[in-house]
């Protein structure tokens, strides 16, 4: 890669990885690894573990992994070289930087710069003379002039080169309008690609203008005309609003769905308001906004798509290990208009008030039925029965219960035998498939990373065990006779056996931490195999391993499916043990 070797190596030294992770998350001692809550997926027990040994961090519960630059690249969604710019700094550093580097970079800046111009731009327009029926629309929707500043909210004019015009004129060229995709292109010419719209700017939380929503003035379509993917801007990883809300004192997250209800919850002094981006949300919001938050009220739109998507939202969110409410509104179809008409006392009274999940859950499923058919409410009984039994905890099974059966006119003891029968139903579900993972060998043994597979298992298993030995102990490496990249049936394998070997011969460290060239995926699929490979180095286990590479890669025998059924017996009744 472009930076010199003996640079990341020395800036792989002098940044432990104790204590860049330290920086974000905390770490408890346990034995020789520390163990702490994953930043990565939002848990409740710590499955992340950080090996100061080996450099290197791997979560056993989201399988992200790898060394210090890695881990840089994922909390702080940074590129390869960005993450290595952010370490030397942090160990006072210098970076000796590449031609082809630098200029990715550069282009990056210049659209920060080109994206917060035309933000200043639109802002201006606003409250310049084209700008006045945006302005009164603006009124009209009860925004107030620091909130509008605040935002930087602003007008893209009716016009088909303002923005193009104001941009060039600051010295940015048609290409870097292009890439920020703030322009549309015919015959070989750029023109605005937002007009006549109100513009919300679009921050990441480190407060760049990443993006622009651009909202219609009037009832046409389509309201929204948002920027679409650039080098800085992913839908999928920001927050409208998280900026801002990443600094609230509140505990909580409020996730609504529009930009003008984040906006007018801010102005009422809800700072902690936050949307997604005209997207449903995304693994990678949820993720973010585990980040910042513990817990976050739900109050999507009353309409049923808003109610459908909150649904969608519950599990999601859950899954995160975030305590999940839903806030529930009357007589207004989102926040935005409860504001204008009710005030934020009255919505602190129903933030106050916002159900747990299961109580609201209970509420939807309880509104499908007519309780007075004897037929809908045995299916009321059921269906909540089945929601109640993924609970947790006995209190809240039999809290839940009660209410349920008091619902539906029933004795406790006969809804708690309902929900015992839907908990079998669900346990012999689960197992069912569970046998099916386990029958089915060639799957089970896939790696999770979907970009990675193993065509062929038994020799992949053998590479398994030769790289992460290897790691452990890189002397093994002049013990691989004649073994070379291409005798490995999983590429990755193949590549990172030539450079650990390479580096190894000239005298260089041999970890994790140092390999190169290698996608986020794969670096992780690496620390996994090493992680879970543990025990001390066998040689005899380790010359099998190179012994089964060079028959396997000398045989074109496909395996069948029995001699997968039989491996895997053995890896079974192996666990544990040496490889
Ligand atoms: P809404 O239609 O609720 O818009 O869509 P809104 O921002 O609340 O505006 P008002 O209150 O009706 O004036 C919610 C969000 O969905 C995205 C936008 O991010 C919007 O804020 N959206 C909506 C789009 O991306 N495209 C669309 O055409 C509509
Ligand atoms: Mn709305």
């Amino acid at each position: 890669m472009a930076f010199p070797q003996s640079f990341i190596d020395e800036l792989i030294a002098r940044n432990p990885i104790e204590d860049v992770v330290g920086q974000y998350v905390s770490l408890k001692r346990s034995g020789s690894n520390l163990f702490g809550l994953c930043p990565f997926h939002g848990e409740k027990t710590a499955s992340f573990s950080v090996a100061p040994d080996k450099g290197i961090y791997y979560c056993f519960g989201c399988h992200k992994g790898g060394g210090a630059v890695n881990f840089m690249m994922e909390v702080e969604g940074l590129s390869y070289p960005d993450a290595v710019r952010a370490l030397a700094k942090r160990a006072g550093m210098e970076v000796p930087e590449d031609e082809q580097y630098q200029s990715r970079y550069r282009h990056q800046e210049r659209l920060w710069a080109l994206m917060k111009e035309a933000g200043r731009f639109f802002h201006e327009q606003l409250f310049a003379p084209v700008g006045a029926e945006c302005l009164s629309y603006v009124q009209k929707r009860g925004l107030t002039k620091s909130t509008v500043t605040r935002f930087g909210i602003g007008f893209a004019p009716n016009s088909w080169n303002s923005l193009v015009d104001a941009m060039r004129k600051k010295g940015y060229t048609d290409q870097e309008l292009r890439d920020a995709d703030l322009v549309g292109e015919k015959n070989g010419r750029i023109y605005d690609r937002f007009r006549n719209r109100l513009m919300f700017p679009i921050f990441d939380v480190r407060g760049n203008v990443i993006g622009f929503g651009g909202r219609v003035l009037d009832d046409s379509k389509p309201k929204y005309l948002n920027s679409n993917e650039t080098l800085i801007f992913n839908k999928r990883k920001n927050l409208f609003g998280m900026n801002f809300a990443k600094k609230t004192k509140e505990p909580y997250i409020i996730l609504v769905e529009g930009n003008i209800d984040v906006v007018a919850l801010h102005q009422y002094g809800f700072d902690n308001a936050v949307a997604s981006l005209g997207t449903s949300l995304t693994e990678e919001q949820v993720t973010l906004l585990s980040r910042y938050t513990e817990q976050v009220v739900l109050t999507y739109d009353t309409d049923e798509a808003g109610q459908r998507a909150a649904q969608r939202a519950i599990p999601m969110l859950e899954k995160a290990g975030l305590k999940v409410k839903v806030l529930q509104m009357k007589d207004a179809k989102d926040p935005d208009e409860f504001l204008h008409k009710f005030g934020a006392d009255r919505f602190k009274l129903l933030l106050q008030d916002s159900s747990d999940r299961v109580e609201y859950q209970l509420n939807a499923i309880r509104q499908k039925y007519d309780l007075k058919v004897d037929a809908e409410k045995i299916s009321f009984v059921q269906e909540a029965a089945g929601l109640i039994c993924t609970l947790d905890s006995s209190v809240k099974r039999e809290v839940y219960g009660s209410r349920v059966a008091e619902a539906a006119g029933i004795s406790m003891d006969a809804m708690k035998l309902e929900v015992n029968k839907a908990f079998k139903r669900r346990t012999a579900m689960e197992k069912k498939k569970q046998e099916k993972i386990d029958l089915a060998p060639v799957r089970a043994l896939q790696p999770k990373e979907r970009s990675i597979r193993y065509d062929n298992i038994k020799s992949a298993i053998a590479e398994e065990g030769v790289i992460a030995q290897i790691l452990r102990e890189p002397a093994l490496l002049e013990q691989v006779g004649k073994i070379t990249e291409k005798d490995f049936s999983v590429s990755l394998f193949g590549k990172v056996f030539s450079q650990l070997r390479a580096r190894h011969m000239q005298g260089l460290d041999v970890s994790i931490a140092v390999l190169e060239e290698l996608t986020p995926e794969e670096v992780s699929h690496i620390t996994g195999v090493a992680q879970r490979h543990q025990g001390t180095v066998n040689q005899d286990a380790f010359t099998d391993c190179v012994n089964r590479i060079l028959s396997e890669g000398q045989s074109t025998r496909v395996s069948t499916d029995d001699d997968l059924r039989a491996l895997q017996e053995k890896l079974k009744a192996k666990k544990g043990t040496n490889l």
